[in-house]
């Protein structure tokens, strides 16, 4: 199904981020040629800078929330896919910064609906939003996308309000289009190698212990539904190639989320992650408990994937030991030589694609 992006024109907003990142290298495998839109370098060190994403794709520095210069990017590269990913994606810091988070999450997004309306040519958007964007009523069921949106904490009110713009400007402007076709994915927090963000539980460890410190845990039986971020990514690539197949999906919302398999608490995480690192790491304790919690951040989310198992014939790929030895492989090679990154990233997206093929994973297969 991947194959309908060889060789097409494909804007990343975002391309400098973690998953952006990923997304990018995964369609440079793919044989498409990129444009990334993006703000800044958000981390250092760098997914981004340490594989050289750059020397491969088009790169434009701006801000989404600058609407001419996201206009002017639209109508030069023409893009035949947009995957918009730029956002101010880390919970703590929308406490410290509410106005950022919300400006750039909810009118990036409106802006880009903006300046989708004036593209004449055939063009597929997936607005890449989160989990997060649902009321959570701390229930212990699946959220569908019919469930109520809502957010009590910043960050989470921000991809909620993203998601009601994308309803309003569907229902507004796109709904009787047929070449702009446009919808959203929710995922949940991922895990991955080349991940440096501040405030995600595998980037607190990896960091302490390169200087050979304990990392500290507030939450040590909080259960998550650890995914890997190839899952996500291999799910919006195949909304973005059904949404181009069949303007039925435009307007529509996806949930894309692991099974409940993978739900382990963060000690089961830290502890099976150290085992794969240890022999480059000089620590007398992985981890030490501390009991401070600086902020809400919400509790258990789960998603509920039918929908996407079912109309788009989507679902995850790995167990949660492959995707822990995704994550502690890539970290390794990174401590042994953070030159590896690029090598790195596609031999795991080939380790991927070809478990994938095993699976019989939709997208392996030839459209
Ligand atoms: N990482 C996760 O676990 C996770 C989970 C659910 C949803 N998401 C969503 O996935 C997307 C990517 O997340 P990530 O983890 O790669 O985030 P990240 O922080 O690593 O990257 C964010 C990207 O957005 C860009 N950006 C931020 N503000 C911008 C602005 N005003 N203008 C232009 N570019 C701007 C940054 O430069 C960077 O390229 C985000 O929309 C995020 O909310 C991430």
């Amino acid at each position: 199904m991947f194959n309908i992006f060889r060789g097409k024109r494909i804007l990343v907003t975002g391309n400098t981020g973690f998953k952006g990142s990923w997304l990018t290298a995964w369609l440079l495998k793919l044989g498409a040629n990129v444009v990334g839109f993006s703000d800044c370098i958000p981390t250092n060190p760098s997914l981004f800078v340490d594989a050289d994403l750059k020397k491969h794709i088009t790169h434009i520095f701006g801000d989404v929330r600058d609407l001419d210069a996201l206009d002017r990017i639209i109508q030069e590269s023409r893009p035949d896919f947009i995957f918009h990913l730029a956002a101010q994606a880390i919970v703590s810091t929308s406490y410290q910064e509410p106005a950022r988070t919300m400006s750039t999450n909810f009118m990036g997004t409106v802006n880009l609906l903006d300046c989708l309306r004036r593209v004449a040519h055939p063009c597929s958007a997936v607005i890449v939003t989160s989990d997060k964007c649902y009321e959570n009523v701390e229930w212990i069921w699946g959220y569908k996308e019919t469930d109520q949106i809502g957010g009590k904490d910043i960050y989470s009110g921000s991809k909620g309000a993203a998601e009601i713009a994308f309803h309003s400007f569907y229902e507004s402007f796109f709904k009787d289009r047929k070449t702009v076709r446009i919808a959203t994915g929710r995922a949940g927090n991922v895990i991955g190698g080349g991940d440096w963000a501040t405030d995600r539980i595998v980037v607190d460890c990896i960091k302490s212990w390169m200087r050979s410190e304990s990392v500290r845990i507030r939450s040590p039986e909080a259960t998550r539904p650890w995914q890997h971020v190839l899952e996500p990514i291999s799910g919006y690539l195949t909304l973005a190639a059904c949404l181009s197949l069949n303007m039925e999906l435009s307007g529509e919302s996806f949930n894309f989320g692991p099974t409940a398999e993978k739900s382990r608490t963060v000690l089961d995480v830290i502890d099976n992650l150290y085992e794969r690192v240890k022999l480059l790491c000089d620590v007398s304790s992985p981890y030490e408990i501390v009991d401070r919690v600086p902020f809400h951040e919400a509790g258990l989310l789960r998603l509920n994937c039918e929908k996407s198992q079912f109309k788009l014939k989507w679902t995850s790929t790995l167990d949660y030991d492959e995707c822990i030895n995704f994550v502690g492989d890539w970290y390794s090679a990174y401590i042994k030589d953070s030159t590896s990154s690029y090598s790195k990233m596609m031999q795991q997206i080939s380790n991927y694609e070809n478990l994938g093929k095993e699976r019989g994973a939709i997208w392996t297969r030839s459209l």
